[in-house]
């Protein structure tokens, strides 16, 4: 006998080679301990991650974490946007301070956009879906060409990055224009930025993201790490050694003080009695940060699963009747579900005797992803659609209204978010 598997449209297949190749670490591990977790979560939707049980502990501890992402004001704000924003509002509801970028210099350099685009586009399709989806006050909200403390770190991280490791990651090649390129370090800054003095130090940050996004998580993992004044190695086990790479003698003596170890020309070796690996980072982190140095921690990262396409294969801007926005007509929005694609078979006799395909269905997935949030009565859709009770055509009009009036209460809290902005600090 199978079992029931609610969470199929989400298979991990494709995915598997994250884990081998990149060694991204298996979200399910976590799950357990996470206190209501995301439907995203609970669905496996968010499979993997990279350095959140930094995150999971300061949540769980009550101390200081924070969430970032960042929108591309190009183009309308769709339902993938919508996912990102769920997730950044999650940390923020579980105690983060979180973090909004609008990437007004990558939509300029890249895109060729406006600055007066770019800022129509920023607030019209991102802050306002954002602020309607439940993101509140405190949130930082922020127009990258108008933010000092990212443009001056960008340019700081500058100096650790060089042409050949941007090329591999971003594609870059001799005709690739250079503010291109510091959009790309932007981003960076982007997302070591909530670890700055003025906002607190440093600390677990997550970036939720699409599972291609891994390489730009990697480059700015490298960054941190590059701009460290330490090195702190476990070697063999119940021992830790801290290089100093950049360091002043006397940074290096006081953490062989403060942590008992025993002081090298360059480094220091620790014997792991009574301190734990994360309290000697943590003392390492002090002292850089008393040396002048800024003591990144490494930024975690969410990895996501993809919607397909209403029309199968990949959802994309240039294709409308691909996905829907956040901003399309309740009606149209409706229509667009009407026509997707489903996992239905050829006949009805068919379907009756063979059951459906939800696995592989984009009529399904809009229930898995944003339209119901009980786990029980989309294990009902699923059951229903393998037995063969449930037909397409009636599956597609109760989604389609779902998502007709998702639509419309969103836009009618867009036009209240409007309102709101003043508590952002916009406009
Ligand atoms: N480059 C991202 C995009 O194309 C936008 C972005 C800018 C971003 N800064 C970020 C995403 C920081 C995550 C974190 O949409
Ligand atoms: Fe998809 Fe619904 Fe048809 Fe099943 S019945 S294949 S879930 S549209």
């Amino acid at each position: 006998m199978t079992t029931l598997d609610p969470w199929g449209a989400v298979k991990i297949d494709n995915y598997s080679k994250l884990f081998d190749e990149f060694g991204i670490s298996k979200f399910d591990e976590l799950l357990a301990k996470i206190p209501n977790p995301h439907r995203y979560m609970r669905r496996h939707v968010i499979f993997g991650h990279r350095s959140y049980d930094s995150v999971l502990e300061a949540m769980l501890s009550g101390k200081p974490f924070a969430a970032m992402s960042g929108f591309m004001p190009s183009g309308k704000a769709h339902l993938g946007h919508k996912m990102v924003m769920e997730e950044i509002i999650w940390h923020q509801q579980q105690g983060g301070d979180v973090f909004l970028a609008i990437a007004d210099m990558e939509a300029h350099a890249v895109r060729g956009k406006s600055w007066k685009e770019c800022r129509e586009l920023g607030i019209n399709e991102y802050i306002l879906s954002a602020i309607a989806l439940g993101l509140e006050p405190g949130a930082h909200i922020y127009f990258q060409s108008k933010f000092n403390p990212v443009r001056d770190l960008s340019f700081e991280l500058g100096i650790r990055a060089n042409f050949s490791e941007l090329s591999a990651i971003y594609g870059f090649s001799g005709e690739t224009n250079v503010s291109h390129m510091v959009s790309a370090l932007t981003q960076s800054a982007d997302i070591l930025h909530p670890q700055l003095k003025e906002f607190g130090g440093p600390k677990p940050v997550v970036i939720p993201v699409g599972s291609d996004q891994d390489p730009h998580i990697r480059l700015t993992r490298g960054l941190a790490y590059k701009t460290n004044m330490f090195l702190v190695e476990e070697r063999a086990a119940g021992h830790i050694s801290i290089r100093g790479k950049a360091a002043p003698k006397e940074a290096l003596q006081e953490i062989a003080k403060r942590t008992g170890g025993k002081l090298y020309e360059e480094h220091v070796d620790i014997l792991i009695l009574n301190l734990t690996l994360s309290e000697v980072e943590s003392i390492v982190r002090e002292v850089e940060l008393k040396y002048g140095g800024y003591a990144f921690m490494p930024p975690a990262s969410t990895y996501h699963k993809f919607m397909t396409g209403l029309q199968g294969g990949k959802m994309s801007s240039s294709i409308p009747e691909s996905y829907i926005a956040l901003t399309d007509k309740p009606e149209d929005g409706a229509k667009k579900v009407m026509r997707a694609i489903t996992g239905g078979r050829v006949t009805l006799e068919e379907q009756k005797k063979l059951g459906g395909e939800p696995d592989k269905c984009s009529v399904y997935e809009l229930l898995v992803y944003h339209l119901l949030e009980d786990d029980n009565e989309l294990l009902e859709v699923y059951k229903d659609c393998v037995g063969g009770t449930r037909v397409c055509g009636n599956c597609k009009k109760f989604t389609a209204e779902f998502m007709k009036n998702f639509l419309k209460e969103h836009q009618e809290k867009r036009e209240l978010a409007r309102d709101r902005l003043n508590d952002f600090g916009l406009k």
